[in-house]
């Protein structure tokens, strides 16, 4: 007997779920989601798992496991699309394509508006044109071309919705940008991903959102991964720094550093144990030197080694041979809330964890639920005294700012 349930109870269980917790706002987006079958663009999947909020079904992977396509997972298409907000008639670009998301696209630009979707993978196109038209959305353009030069016959844009991480803003995205015209891009800046919402302002764009998201990274012309640098290589108990935009570390001397015992910092500032801290991290980012992420596997963790086993990693503060890093502590047996505080390692371990320790109280003290970081795109070449105050990222197209505006 057959007792998956029906696609359309699996659409509206979704469709209830992401309307509950708010990632769905908006009324045409709710009604989309509720309508296009979805189950038909995973077919990779059972439907349970094609309709589940948090699940990306993986569509390929390359020779060393890691993920390169995928179909995202609902939540994140559902943000994506309420931080795009597509409008009849609009002429949008998809970067990173699958068919899914092409369809949401051309739905909420329907009666007369276009959708491009483009990938730099003619397996992931031959796929995603098969799907369309499967689906009824003989109408899409699907192109296959590494998105870092966009489709310029089809330009310009009204929107363009990069659906692959992206290490930086190519050029050709900015010059393909009809006027007023929007790009929702999950941009990787000091190992932060964040989905940015842009809008053009003269000769750069500045956000006007960003939510936390998770890509597979973008290949071609404009790929520039993350690098893994092992502080300890014990096979199974790895612990190592994510390096990203040109951090430079001295591996020998943190490796000896992190064998040395460590000191704590503790904040007194406190958060809840499903409270989300990524702009604590984001601030971090923006406000150390220095700032690196560490991470760890659960083998290092529970050896001792570090007292983190986070994949993705932790804000984590380098000077020289020293290195401290964010970490957290129960304050009640049910472990219903947390202490901030920061482990140092090395020659300087205290006055790093301090320093650490100093910018989460200033986060609490000025950012914490408030209004959140400002990004801003310039071109490469910018001369610093026309950039904003706060941290700047040098990439290879663009100088890219993080600002804090401050609680009002
Ligand atoms: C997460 S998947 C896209 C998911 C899709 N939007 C959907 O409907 O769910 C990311 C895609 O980006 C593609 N990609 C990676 N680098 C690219 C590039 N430079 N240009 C275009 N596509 C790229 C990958 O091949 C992969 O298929």
């Amino acid at each position: 007997m057959n007792t998956e349930p029906a696609p359309e109870t699996l659409r509206a269980a979704m469709v209830a779920a992401l309307r509950e917790d708010g990632t769905i706002r908006t009324e045409r987006i709710a009604e989309v989601l509720g309508r296009v079958p979805r189950e038909r663009f995973a077919p990779e999947a059972q439907p349970t798992e094609a309709y589940d909020p948090e699940r990306a079904v993986v569509t390929k992977r390359d020779t060393d496991g890691l993920a390169i396509s995928s179909v995202s997972a609902a939540r994140i298409q559902a943000f994506m699309l309420e931080q795009a907000a597509p409008r009849p008639g609009e002429n949008v670009l998809e970067i990173g394509s699958g068919g899914m998301f092409a369809s949401y696209l051309a739905e909420l630009v329907a009666p007369d508006g276009a959708v491009t979707t483009m990938d730099i993978d003619p397996e992931v196109t031959g796929r995603a044109r098969r799907l369309l038209d499967d689906a009824r959305y003989e109408h899409v353009r699907v192109v296959t071309a590494d998105g870092a030069f966009g489709v310029p016959e089809h330009a310009p844009f009204d929107l363009i919705v990069v659906t692959v991480g992206a290490p930086d803003v190519p050029p050709a995205w900015v010059e393909q940008l009809a006027p007023g015209g929007r790009i929702v891009v999950p941009l990787r800046v000091r190992g932060l991903m964040r989905s940015l919402v842009l809008v053009r302002a003269g000769d750069h764009l500045v956000s006007i959102g960003y939510e936390l998201c998770g890509f597979v990274p973008m290949q071609g012309a404009a790929e520039n991964r993350e690098r893994l640098v092992l502080l300890h290589d014990e096979p199974g108990e790895e612990v190592g720094l994510r390096l990203d935009d040109g951090d430079q570390v001295d591996v020998e001397a943190l490796s000896a550093a992190l064998a040395t015992p460590r000191q704590e910092v503790w904040s007194g500032v406190t958060v809840g144990g499903e409270e989300p801290i990524d702009d604590l991290d984001l601030w971090l980012a923006t406000a150390l030197d220095g700032h690196t992420r560490l991470t760890a596997t659960p083998a290092a963790r529970a050896k001792g080694i570090v007292a983190s086993a986070s994949p993705l990693g932790v804000a984590t503060v380098v000077v020289g041979g020293t290195l401290a890093y964010r970490t957290v502590r129960p304050t009640d047996e049910a472990r219903t809330r947390f202490e901030l505080g920061a482990y140092g390692h090395g020659p300087a371990a205290g006055t790093a964890a301090a320093r650490l320790v100093h910018e989460i109280h200033v986060w609490d003290q000025e950012h914490r639920g408030g209004p959140g970081a400002r990004f801003e795109i310039h071109p490469a070449g910018t001369p610093d005294d026309r950039l904003p105050a706060g941290r700047v990222v040098d990439k290879t197209h663009t100088r890219i700012t993080i600002s804090w505006p401050g609680k009002p």
